[in-house]
């Protein structure tokens, strides 16, 4: 039997290399389109050379119609379409909230057209758990309210969802799974794929492989005056390699016909950690001591968060299988890996 093709937009980005390696393990066709606008050709190597063969590729963006359906209409027998291309930076999108909102919420659009168009009807969405807010009550199930988001970004999740579920009440034949991720961190094992921020990354975790490889000079922890155990705020940290899983657990559940119309899933550990845990966690991984100071508060940051990940064990099976000390290890290992060849580029 001929493998599923399943679309994966910004296949070439962070989660969605990880996704593309786990679909083709699990015996799926995944073909990538990405305009690798964060991104590098270099992602579509490592994900050859893990997995001994390449993964087709169109260099296109999500937002161009006519492109997108020169994509389905060459690639015929799509399956389904696991949708993450888009912006992701915080701050960014408060100086620029028209760039998020048209790039965001617009390809999302025309990406719904286009499958309508082509008769193709299930959609896995990238979502965050920043839809919650700041939440009253912690952990967060998907029962936990949705909130005004803290930022334009997030709330380019918040409408994407939205705009999903006005379409599941109408008639058309689009399912959709909202994964709604917290953070997700770490790298694959092989070390050949990971996070590959342009610049100064605004993530934490890079921040911190790039600190102690002395790229940067030291890490800012922002805040530690919060109601929390050691006054730095808790996220729950969830490598990425689990959160890969849970797109092609998905994207079964989507090809079974289990989906009637719209479903939400938290997909974190069920852990919080606080950002000096997170520090600590490296630090004990990889034995290397990190330079960090204390400064202010970062705007927008939610004091504390993590999930209830009930449904999507549950439902989708999804197993945190490391620890947060083994997901710093493999983002080490990732950092490394690009310092080599960073050298012998050089
Ligand atoms: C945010 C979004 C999340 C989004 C992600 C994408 C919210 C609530 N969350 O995650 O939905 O998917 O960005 O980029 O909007 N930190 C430092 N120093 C640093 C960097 C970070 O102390 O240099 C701290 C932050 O204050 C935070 C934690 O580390 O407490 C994690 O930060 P980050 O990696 O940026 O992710 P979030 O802001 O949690």
């Amino acid at each position: 039997m001929a493998k599923e093709k399943i679309l994966v937009t910004g296949g070439a980005g962070y989660i969605g290399s990880h996704t593309v390696v786990a679909l083709v393990e699990a015996g799926y066709a995944p073909v990538i389109v990405d305009n690798f606008s964060n991104s590098e050709e270099s992602v579509l190597d490592g994900i050859a050379s893990i997995l001994g063969q390449s993964a087709p590729c169109h260099r296109i963006d999500c937002n161009d119609a006519a492109a997108l359906r020169d994509v389905f209409a060459q690639e015929q027998d799509i399956a389904g379409v696991i949708h993450f291309a888009a912006y992701k930076a915080v701050g960014e999108s408060v100086e620029q909230p028209l760039k998020y909102y048209q790039n965001n919420v617009g390809s999302l659009v025309t990406l719904l057209q286009v499958m309508e168009e082509y008769k193709v009807y299930n959609l896995v969405f990238s979502s965050s758990c920043t839809v919650y807010g700041i939440p009253e009550q912690l952990p967060v199930t998907e029962q936990t309210p949705v909130q005004k988001a803290n930022s334009p970004y997030g709330n380019t999740k918040k409408i994407c969802e939205e705009i999903l579920e006005d379409l599941s009440k109408t008639d058309s034949s689009i399912k959709s799974i909202a994964l709604r991720y917290f953070n997700p961190i770490g790298a694959h094992p092989s070390a050949k794929i990971g996070e590959l921020p342009l610049g100064v990354p605004s993530n934490l975790v890079p921040f911190i492989t790039q600190t102690a490889a002395g790229i940067r000079q030291q890490l800012t922890i922002f805040g530690d005056d919060y109601d929390t155990a050691d006054g730095t705020n808790v996220r729950d940290y969830v490598h990425v390699v689990d959160l890969a899983k849970a797109h092609v657990t998905a994207v079964a559940r989507m090809l079974q016909g289990k989906v009637a119309d719209i479903e939400f899933f938290n997909v974190g550990t069920g852990r919080g950690n606080t950002v000096l845990e997170a520090v600590q966690a490296f630090e004990k991984a990889t034995g290397v001591k990190l330079n960090y100071k204390i400064g202010p508060r970062r705007a927008g940051d939610v004091p504390k968060i993590y999930a209830d990940v009930t449904k999507a064990t549950e439902v989708l099976g999804f197993e945190t299988t490391s620890t947060l000390e083994e997901a710093m290890k493999s983002a080490w290992d990732w950092q490394l890996s690009l310092q080599k060849k960073a050298k012998q580029e050089a």
